[in-house]
């Protein structure tokens, strides 16, 4: 059995399902993420599985991810779905608590912890007509508009179902992705895949936001567990509409490549006029320290705004898109070089949010009018989708739409 001797029984934080570190801190998304957790924890922490909402939301950043996209397969209807979703409950459920697999487990996580592994699964567009429930689709799930700087790979862009995978070691994580490919057998098919990692529990000593691939520390101003509005700002209800997305919440997923020879062409300074940040430490450009607020009226000597206006930090705000917010969540990738030695390298943003309208959509519908960072971006593949409230013990996620 893998790992289960001398991991620490940890519960969740409230009806977030935080995990705890070894302290007993919430290591909140937007607080401190991984890096606050004492390097001994790493392998003993535990995200719980059932709960109000699924796990990979609201928890720090994880060192490893694995987002993948499967098709259901042809003659694959909504019996088989609801059979994939119990077994795939089943295998979060046990390698969340550590546990192996009760057949055929591979020992790839042999010898660890659950490492804060958490499995999130979603349900894209696709997947209600394929099932007979269209009836039951969401109206939030309506496709994305399309965006004039979009160049999507609409091989590697939505599908019927999507799951998150992410766990603080390389090999749990992947341990995971395996045991829910292998679940899947003849009812569905991986559409797509894509890596990600985030900086690993331990490696700084001064812990703060984590940094992306550009060097920006990123998720200063993410919504926060604490803050009172955060749960209407990233959750459906409990009231739910429809009733079987009560306490779920929505997915947009966007791989964006980071043109990173442009970008580390720039000086420092301009680099920092494009987020209206600095790189440093993320506090904005008007001062203080990266909680700073942003004098979004201050102007420099010659009447120039020291915040541009069309940099990425000013342009993102709810207060400048009629209150839109989301909660990122990204993970960065990196596929390699292409034949030119150019980095195939940037941001698997995944935000979450209680409906796109009023997350995803009018924010990038600005930023795809051109904000600062827009030149050094590319967005590549696309993925909305729905995902339902945590499962009741004895539940599996989606039962209340597949029952
Ligand atoms: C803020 C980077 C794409 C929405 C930020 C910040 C950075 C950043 C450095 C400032 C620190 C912070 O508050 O987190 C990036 C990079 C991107 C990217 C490198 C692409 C590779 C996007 C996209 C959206 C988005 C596609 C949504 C459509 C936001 C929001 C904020 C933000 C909502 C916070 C605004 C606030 O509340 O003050 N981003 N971003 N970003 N970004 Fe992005």
């Amino acid at each position: 059995m893998a790992g289960v001797s001398r991991r620490k029984l940890l519960g969740t934080a409230g009806a977030t399902g935080l995990v705890l570190g070894a302290a007993g801190g919430a290591v909140g998304y937007g607080a401190r993420p991984a890096e606050a957790t004492p390097l001994a924890s790493v392998g003993t922490d535990e995200v719980m599985f059932h709960g109000k909402h699924q796990s990979g939301i609201t928890q720090g950043l994880q060192a490893r991810g694995h987002l993948v996209a499967f098709d259901l397969a042809a003659g694959a209807g909504r019996k088989e779905a609801a059979a994939l979703m119990r077994r795939w409950s089943e295998t979060a459920r046990r390698l969340m608590a550590g546990e192996a697999m009760t057949q055929d487990d591979t020992d790839v996580a042999r010898d660890a912890g659950p490492s804060s592994l958490t499995v999130t699964f979603g349900f894209g567009h696709s997947f209600f007509a394929r099932t007979g429930l269209a009836k039951q689709r969401p109206v939030a799930l309506d496709p994305l508009p399309d965006f004039s700087s979009d160049q999507l790979d609409k091989a590697r862009s939505n599908g019927d179902l999507w799951v998150q995978i992410g766990a603080n070691d390389a090999l749990v994580a992947f341990h995971a992705l395996r045991a829910i490919q292998k679940d899947a057998g003849g009812a569905a098919r991986v559409r797509w895949q894509m890596n990600g990692f985030n900086r690993s529990p331990g490696a700084t000593s001064h812990p703060m936001t984590a940094r992306n691939l550009m060097g920006q520390l990123d998720g200063t101003r993410n919504p926060k567990p604490t803050e009172s509005d955060f749960d209407r700002r990233i959750f459906v209800p409990s009231s739910g509409d429809p009733s079987w997305m009560a306490d779920g919440s929505y997915a947009v997923v966007r791989r964006i490549r980071m043109l990173l020879d442009d970008w580390e062409r720039l000086s420092v300074a301009a680099q920092e006029n494009v987020i209206g940040r600095r790189k440093s430490n993320g506090a904005a450009l008007t001062g203080g320290t990266e909680t700073t607020a942003m004098d979004l009226e201050k102007a420099d000597a010659q009447g120039n705004l020291v915040v541009p206006l069309n940099a990425h930090a000013r342009i993102t705000r709810p207060d400048q898109n009629g209150g839109a917010a989301m909660l990122r969540r990204p993970f960065s990738y990196h596929d390699g070089f292409d034949a030119d030695g150019v980095p195939d390298a940037g941001l698997l943003f995944v935000c979450w949010q209680a409906d796109p309208l009023r997350g995803f959509v009018p924010v990038q519908r600005k930023l795809d009018r051109g904000d600062a960072l827009s030149q050094f971006i590319r967005h590549e593949a696309s993925g909305l989708f729905a995902v339902p409230g945590g499962a009741a013990e004895g539940e599996y996620v989606g039962q209340r739409l597949l029952e």
